[in-house]
């Protein structure tokens, strides 16, 4: 969806954007991406682990000012985010444990283009604490999602899903432990999918 057949063999420079731990990031690095290639790792958390694990996969990382909000983006911050993925010629834009909803120019820019990983099976257990909530629900049965980015939380349409059981003995540890596993094979699956233009486009 994202490349015109004419362009299938030419490389698709993509951002991630992440605000902790990085394994995500990682797996996105080292996995079969096909024309996808990690050249942009940007965190609104100077001390994120992501920013070393990015040094180490030799990958462009630098921490931006998200603004003055927790969980939101200002409006000046999220225009030079975008500006700033722009001018280094980003076409799919990866959210990898980003802390923060996108909801202006970024969203604009880049609609159809930002995906994102969540540890649940959406449409259930949308937002934080999903292992938690799948838990406390009592399914037997649970995952994880890579769907588009829309201005709702964890609601845009779903590219890949991976399913795991959960055991009877299953703590918050554990499932996340089994789901995180899931979440490093889907994520550069999906985006395998995307760059290879077999995937229809959704939004
Ligand atoms: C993952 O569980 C992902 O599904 C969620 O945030 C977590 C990020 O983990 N959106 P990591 O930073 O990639 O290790």
């Amino acid at each position: 969806m994202i490349l015109d057949k004419s362009d299938k063999c030419s490389v698709l420079r993509i951002a991630v954007l992440a605000s902790g731990r990085g394994s995500n990031f990682e797996a996105l690095c080292h996995g079969d991406t096909g024309n996808g290639r990690i050249s942009l790792l940007v965190t609104d958390n100077e001390n994120a682990d992501v920013l070393k694990k990015a040094s180490e996969s030799g990958v462009e990382a630098l921490y931006m000012s998200p603004g003055k909000y927790r969980t939101k983006f200002g409006e000046a911050e999220e225009r030079e985010w975008t500006r700033f993925m722009m001018d280094r010629g980003i076409e799919l834009v990866c959210l990898a444990g980003l802390m923060r909803i996108i909801k202006g120019p970024m969203l604009e820019e880049f609609r159809g283009r930002i995906i994102n990983i969540h540890p649940s099976l959406l449409p259930s257990f949308p937002g934080l604490h999903a292992q938690r909530q799948a838990l406390d629900y009592g399914v037997r049965v649970t995952g994880c999602t890579v769907h588009y980015v829309d201005a709702g939380v964890d609601t845009g349409p779903i590219i890949l899903q991976k399913s795991i059981n959960v055991k009877d003995d299953d703590t918050v540890e554990t499932l996340s432990g089994r789901i995180l596993k899931q979440e490093h094979i889907a994520y550069p699956e999906a985006v395998r999918l995307l760059c290879s233009g077999s995937f229809e486009r959704m939004m």
